[in-house]
């Protein structure tokens, strides 16, 4: 079985088939609009969201097909303490595939192992969120016309932001990529993602705690709300919560190609005058979204059936239970499954948690 936990889990090739799927959709929709007749998508969203499953939503009925599903764990079972691979199990009964959202991080992960039908990790807890990632592509594809050689700029809460992440872990496969990271100290982005993606991909990063000093140097501006739900102390977040407002007068110096993103919701971080120009991407960015997911919906359908596609989610040198994962928000601290670990690749000697990236402790 194929499913899509983190955005490398696409080759550059399959990642290409994807894009060019979701140009040639914009392109000829009417050509697509049968061609997931008597297919089921089920949305199962343990956690609050607006844009992506709407557009999960969007993008299978415009493929002619259906949908099923919750938006709320507390009317699913759920409530009644079923564990997410029981719940898995059972909605590969009903679907022909399934896009979940879970607050714990390596949830998707956990679902992927249990079902018999593909996967689509739509955000996990604070780690990944590999369809937003697609659709930040499409964005940059459609926006500028390229991948390689792209200085992207990182601003907001790098620390919980998943797009960032998975953004971060794609954009790191390509050439002469470069990263500036503008984020408080607080909020800056996780030792395993500077090691382990950009050091090991040779992808240079710098952190900066102006947006103004690096404007002039952006491709892209990937702007992030400071993402509340994550924060144990609700003081933290008051305190960091409008670190980085982007305005017009702060894009003075920034280049006429260069093309603000952000995965939304907005709350403060964009004030709305920066919407009339040309260079915000944001609403585009959103439709996108739609087109890319139908793409990978009928790509992932595809390869169900095909067992060369099969890849493995958990890394051969992974150990069992010999380690306990200290992240609260583990998947692993919630459900009755094996603790996983895998050798870092930064640290020799060490490891990390197979579900969420955090080290291990003894
Ligand atoms: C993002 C998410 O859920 O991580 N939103 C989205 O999927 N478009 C970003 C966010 O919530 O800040």
């Amino acid at each position: 079985m194929r499913h899509l936990i983190d955005p490398t889990d696409l080759s550059m090739q399959e990642l290409d088939e994807v894009i060019n799927l979701a140009l040639d959709i914009i392109d000829n929709r009417e050509k697509y609009s049968e061609a997931c007749k008597g297919k089921k998508l089920a949305t199962l969203f343990y956690e609050p969201s607006t844009r992506t499953r709407l557009s999960f939503t969007a993008a299978m009925l415009e493929l002619g097909g259906t949908v099923l599903g919750f938006s709320d764990a507390k009317s699913s079972s759920v409530a009644k303490g079923e564990t997410c691979a029981d719940t898995t199990k059972v909605i590969s009964c009903f679907a022909d595939i399934i896009a979940m959202r879970h607050f714990e991080e390596g949830a998707a992960l956990v679902a992927a192992q249990n079902a018999t039908v593909p996967i689509i990790n739509a955000g996990d807890g604070s780690h990944s969120h590999p369809t937003q990632t697609l659709t930040d592509l499409l964005t940059i594809k459609r926006e500028i016309g390229r991948f390689d050689n792209l200085t992207i700029g990182f601003c907001g809460d790098l620390r919980f932001g998943r797009t960032v992440h998975s953004l971060i872990k794609a954009m790191s496969r390509y050439e002469g990529v470069k990263v500036v990271l503008i984020a408080p100290d607080q909020l800056r982005l996780p030792g395993y993602m500077k090691h382990e993606v950009c050091e090991k991909n040779n992808v240079p990063y710098i952190e900066v705690s102006s947006m103004e000093e690096v404007m002039g140097d952006l491709d892209v501006l990937y702007m992030t709300r400071v993402q509340k739900e994550r924060f144990l102390d609700e003081d933290e977040f008051d305190r960091l919560k409008d670190s980085f407002i982007l305005d017009s007068s702060k894009l003075k110096n920034a280049r006429p190609e260069m093309r603000i993103l952000h995965p939304l919701p907005r709350v403060n971080e964009i004030t709305v005058d920066v919407d009339a120009d040309p260079r915000a991407a944001y609403f585009r960015q959103v439709e996108n979204g739609k087109f890319v997911r139908m793409a990978l919906i009928m790509k992932l359908l595809e390869w169900a059936k095909d067992d060369s596609k099969t890849i493995d989610l958990i890394p051969e040198d992974a150990i069992r239970n010999e380690y306990v994962c200290h992240n609260k928000r583990c998947i692993s601290n919630m459900e009755n499954v094996d603790s996983l670990f895998r050798p870092a690749t930064d640290k020799p000697g060490k490891f990390r948690c197979v579900y969420c990236e955090s080290k291990a402790k003894l």
